[in-house]
Formats: structure tokens, C-alpha cells, sequence
């Protein structure tokens, strides 16, 4: 499915989700302005590449003239030592929304993390409006970035859809992602949905695709993005041990949650 988004920017251009994201969507957009601190090469007549840093809020300002979207994935997509998660995530977030406020962009669709109620234990369904539960720094990052979309939108009536994006993977590649894998066609959709869906003013969806042992409810998703997702990681459930302790308890970020993923970068 295609669909029109206009003049989209999207952050993190050159990340892991941006390659996939830029790729997908070059055919619904007019113009796609992608902006990353490393170097990218434009590979269509509507791609317009601007290397620039989030802490720089005028370049974001001057990238984000004219845009109707941005989707913003830059940013440490995992486990850091608190000053350097704030600088990218949190204050490069509000660079982000503040320089989308002041060029009158009208929707913001931020990359969140499942890693944000990550200490949930995998028993448990987790809705969007369930209380935060970071699994570490990273995601308590997340939930400052969740905090800005919902403060942008209320205050200054922008649009915001926080994804809580699962693991992207091309295919699962150990027992957790049976329930939090995101396949490449599901965060494509995810993200169309987001940037498409009428209505919106604050939304927080997992975005995870339709996997039988995830733990993560999809209602938001459903009801207020018009996305559900068509993948599921059961489909690769072969290829890993039933038995696996993952299963047994414990919380939904498994690894990520154990204290020595976050001690190494404790002050
Ligand atoms: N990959 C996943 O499974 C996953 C899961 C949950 C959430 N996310 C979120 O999705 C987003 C993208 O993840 P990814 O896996 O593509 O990560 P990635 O590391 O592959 O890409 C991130 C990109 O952001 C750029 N960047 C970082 N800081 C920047 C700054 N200050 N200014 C300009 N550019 C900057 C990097 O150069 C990089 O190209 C992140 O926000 C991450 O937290 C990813």
C-alpha cells in the first residue's frame, strides 16, 4: 500500500530503520530530506541529503522549512552513559519538535523503544498508557522523549505519534525477538500509518508485528493509526529452543534488564 506524505524529513537518515524507512517511502513522497551527522548520497531525483548534527537547532530549522512531516529516528538507539543519552535523545528530541513548532511542520513521528517498560515482566500485556518502566538509561531517554511529543502536542497543537519500535531485524535472530520482532514491512507500515492517519494529536503505539507470544498490546496502533500489522515471528519459532529461560519469568527486556548491561555505563 502506498501513500501520499508529501515533503517528509527524516532524521537518522543513514541508521539501521533510516536506510529501510528511505527506501520504502521514496515513492509516496514528493520531497524526502534526509538528515543524519554522517554522510549520505542522494539516490533519487526527490532526495534531497543534509549532514547535520540534532544539537544544531538552526540547521534543523532550515532542513525542516516547507516539510508537512518529519520522522525522527536519530539518535543512541541503545544502552549509554546517562549526559550522552540526554544530549542526543532527549535535548536532540526537542530540538527536533521546537524547530518543527517554529517552521509550522504539522506531524512529528518520533522513534520510541519498547525499552521504555522494559522491566514489565513478560507475563504481562503492556498498554501505551501503562506507566513507564525503563529496562535501563536508554529507555528512561524514551520516556523524556515520549514526555516532549506529549508536551508539543498539548501546548502548541502539533501532532505527534510516538512508535515504540520493537526489534528491527530482517528476520528474528534470538528467542526474545518471537516476541518483539518488527519486520521490515511492519515498521514500513507502522510508519506510513503514522505519518497518514487522520485524527491524531498525541498517540503512543508499540510497533511490533503481529507476533503470537508478544507482549504488547496493538489496539493503538489499530484503533488510532488504521495499521495492523501482517508479520508474525512464529513463523521462526523452529529455529529456537522451547525451553529457553526467557520463557520461564522475568522481565520483557530480558538481557537489557540485567544490571550489568547498564553498570558498565554507571558514573
Ligand atoms: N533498531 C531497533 O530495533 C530499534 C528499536 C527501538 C527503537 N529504535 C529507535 O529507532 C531509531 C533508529 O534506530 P536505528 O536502529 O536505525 O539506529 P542507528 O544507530 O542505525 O541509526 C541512528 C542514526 O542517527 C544518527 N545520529 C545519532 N545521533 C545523531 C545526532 N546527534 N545528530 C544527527 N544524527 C545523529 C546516526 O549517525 C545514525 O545514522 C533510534 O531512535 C532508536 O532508539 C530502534
Amino acid at each position: 500500500m502506498s501513500a501520499h506524505i508529501g515533503t517528509t524529513v527524516i532524521t537518522g537518515a543513514a541508521g539501521r530503520i533510516g536506510h529501510t524507512l528511505r527506501t520504502a517511502l521514496r515513492a509516496d513522497a514528493d520531497r524526502l530530506v534526509l538528515l543524519d551527522r554522517r554522510p549520505l548520497q542522494a539516490e533519487a531525483a526527490n532526495e534531497t541529503c543534509l549532514k547535520a548534527d540534532l544539537a544544531d537547532l538552526g540547521a534543523l530549522e532550515d532542513a525542516f522549512i516547507g516539510a508537512d512531516a518529519v520522522v525522527h529516528l536519530a539518535g543512541i538507539p541503545d544502552e549509554a552513559p546517562l549526559p550522552d543519552l540526554l544530549a542526543d535523545n532527549v535535548v536532540g528530541t526537542h530540538h527536533v519538535l521546537e524547530a518543527a513548532r517554529r517552521t509550522g511542520v504539522r506531524r512529528v513521528v518520533l522513534a520510541s523503544s519498547n525499552r521504555l517498560t522494559g522491566a514489565y515482566p513478560i507475563h504481562h500485556t503492556v498498554f501505551p498508557d501503562e506507566p513507564p518502566r525503563p529496562d535501563g538509561l536508554y529507555g528512561v531517554s524514551k520516556v523524556a522523549v515520549e514526555a516532549l511529543g506529549q508536551l508539543y502536542a498539548d501546548k502548541f497543537g502539533l501532532q505527534v505519534v510516538a512508535l515504540r519500535i520493537g526489534s528491527f531485524e530482517a528476520e528474528p535472530t534470538e528467542t526474545r525477538h518471537l516476541a518483539t520482532w518488527l519486520s521490515p514491512r511492519d515498521l514500513v507500515g507502522f510508519t506510513r500509518a503514522a505519518l497518514t492517519a487522520t485524527g491524531v494529536t498525541y498517540t503512543a503505539a508499540y510497533a511490533v508485528s503481529a507476533n503470537t507470544r508478544r507482549f504488547w498490546d496493538l489496539t493503538a496502533g489499530q484503533t488510532q493509526l488504521g495499521y495492523r500489522p501482517l508479520d508474525n515471528a512464529a513463523d521462526f519459532a523452529a529455529d529456537f529452543p522451547d525451553d529457553d529461560p526467557f520463557w520461564t519469568g522475568g522481565p520483557q527486556g530480558g538481557r537489557y534488564a540485567d544490571p550489568g548491561y547498564t553498570l558498565p555505563h554507571l558514573p
